[in-house]
């Protein structure tokens, strides 16, 4: 399987409106989602857009996380692919969360958005039938940053403070503080 190359933003073509899917069957189309998903696998992506792989197309495929059992282990086939195509949101909830987001289009780096806590999102599937979806926390999250990608936008674009932006290695030396900073502090109430 081919592997595409994934932009960053020093390709316009990142920014630029994507269009709508046209014709879903086509076997063109078809290869490309195939691709689109073998290479958002090998980046250990949660999600990628067409824009990112330089196709102005309204075309995401995403694949959720495995969800945990009490253990911490993995639930097997928890994970759940999705094709989308044209896709809408039709609804958002007027709570928002906070989290922390990455993207495959700017690698090593994580920044603080807010999202809707909760979407309805109607689009295709790749057979050309109509999706309708409601999701909540990091599955609502990932389609609003996935579905953003379509319109130019990237999560850069959406956080909470400009400062709120950290390199994978700073945030790892942040969260090492911290939990020296805690010990100390249980060490002084013991
Ligand atoms: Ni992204």
């Amino acid at each position: 399987m081919t592997l595409l190359e994934i932009i960053t933003p020093a390709n316009p073509a990142l920014r630029h409106k994507a269009n709508p899917v046209e014709r879903v069957k086509e076997p063109q189309l078809q290869q490309l989602i195939d691709q689109m998903i073998a290479t958002m696998r090998h980046a250990h992506g949660v999600g990628l857009a067409a824009p990112q792989v330089a196709q102005p197309l309204r075309l995401v495929v995403i694949e959720t996380p495995a969800e945990v059992d009490d253990d911490g282990e993995e639930i097997p086939d928890s994970r759940k692919l999705y094709t989308v195509i044209n896709p809408q949101i039709t609804w958002a909830s007027r709570k928002m969360v906070l989290g922390i987001e990455g993207c495959l289009s700017i690698p090593g780096y994580l920044g603080e958005v807010a999202r809707h806590q909760a979407i309805k999102v109607e689009a295709l599937d790749r057979m050309g039938r109509k999706l309708s979806l409601s999701l909540k926390g990091w599955d609502a999250r990932i389609f609003q940053h996935e579905i953003d990608h379509l319109d130019g936008i990237l999560y850069t674009d959406r956080l909470t403070a400009p400062e709120n932006f950290w390199s994978e290695e700073e945030l790892r030396k942040q969260e090492e503080e911290e939990e020296k900073r805690e010990q100390e502090s249980k060490g002084e109430r013991e």
